[in-house]
């Protein structure tokens, strides 16, 4: 497909703790399948991370680790732009237009600022509040079509959509209005101690698959992992979380649909799913790993390739910033 044609997908991970099977199975992994057929921009969104306090010396490690798992994961960083968010300062000038587009109330509706202002009630800063705005000017800078994410970002993109939508109503066609890219399966990976709730990188160790964990841990977490009492292998994410959680898990990874997941595991008890799930894990996340490491022991070579990513991001944001900045009546900007 010719450039130019391609459609454009943008995404982000924050390098905020260790990256989870919920993060590859909701995002990751998807980011892979779609490199091909549009022009991709996957972004380590380390300016969102810092809305709850960050350990400087591990965040900029986790920074550079996150970029090591975009590429570990199978994103070309010469085909994709992987690059670092505060590498393009573009972000956060247009946020700030954005943030005069916004409402208090659509911000203070937010899922994910009321559960972070209950986990962090020692610091809810007006970060953790307008961080929509800036997750919307991340998408917008570069005119996305495309926004693959897993279920729990849906609000802040359709809170996305509501303010381009408003910005475009005053000032004419100036972005493109997103849309969200969601796998069929696993796009709400859920904790293997309590089901009911989104798998998380801030919940404790044994609710999580890190990428990055070895295969003990891996076995020992999902051998532990909740299910029920009634012993049946069946998909029924109300009645059945746990048993669903783990069904979608190798549903996803395998590739294989939910009901063949279900029809191989017939007559066959929970320690027979939970084998099949650690092998599909362990399948996928071996290579990753390996990969991975390779990757960090070259750390030149990462921050080569942020660097040139981060210039070609900041020609195509400058583009949209420059056209912005026109619209909203700022001074122009006379060469000498
Ligand atoms: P973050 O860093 O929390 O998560 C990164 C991606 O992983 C998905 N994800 C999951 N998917 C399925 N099951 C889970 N348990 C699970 N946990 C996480 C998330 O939905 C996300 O797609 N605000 C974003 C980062 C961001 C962004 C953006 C994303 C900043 N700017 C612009 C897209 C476009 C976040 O905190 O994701």
């Amino acid at each position: 497909m010719e450039e130019q044609a391609k459609k454009t997908i943008f995404s982000g991970i924050q390098p905020s703790g260790s990256l989870t099977i919920g993060n590859y199975i909701g995002a990751l992994r998807n980011f892979a399948l779609l490199q091909d057929d549009y022009n991709c921009l996957y972004c380590v969104v380390d300016m969102h991370a810092i809305t709850v306090r960050q350990e400087p010396a591990v965040l900029r490690r986790r920074c550079l680790e996150v970029a090591a798992t975009y590429i570990a994961c199978g994103l070309d960083p010469k085909k994709n732009i992987i690059y670092c968010q505060s590498h393009v300062s573009g972000h956060a000038e247009l946020m700030w237009i954005l943030n005069c587009f916004t409402y208090m109330g659509e911000l203070s509706r937010m899922t994910q600022y009321k559960d972070k202002c209950a986990k962090h009630a020692d610091n809810i800063n007006a970060g953790l509040f307008t961080y929509p705005s800036l997750m919307a000017a991340d998408i917008l800078l570069y005119q996305a079509d495309l926004v693959p994410i897993g279920i729990d970002q849906r609000q802040h993109l359709e809170l996305t959509r509501d303010i381009a939508q408003r910005f475009n109503g005053v000032y004419g066609d100036v972005f493109t209005i997103p849309e969200a890219y969601l796998g069929k399966v696993g796009s709400k990976v859920m904790s293997l101690q309590d089901p009911t709730r989104k798998m998380s990188k801030s919940d404790p160790e044994e609710c999580y698959i890190a990428i990055l964990d070895d295969p003990d841990a891996i076995r020992r977490k999902l051998k532990r992992a909740v299910t029920d009492s009634d012993g049946e292998i069946r998909f029924d994410p109300e009645g059945k979380p746990g048993v669903s959680n783990l069904l979608s898990i190798i549903a996803a990874l395998s590739g294989e649909t939910i009901e063949k997941t279900v029809e191989g595991l017939q007559g066959q008890g929970y320690g027979a799913l939970k084998e099949r799930a650690t092998e599909c894990v362990l399948e996928t996340l071996t290579p990753i790993q390996a990969e991975h490491k390779r990757l960090m022991a070259d750390k030149a070579y990462l921050q080569g390739i942020l660097a040139d990513n981060a210039e070609r991001a900041n020609a195509i944001a400058l583009k949209t910033l420059r056209k912005v900045q026109r619209k909203v009546g700022f001074a122009e900007r006379v060469k000498k």
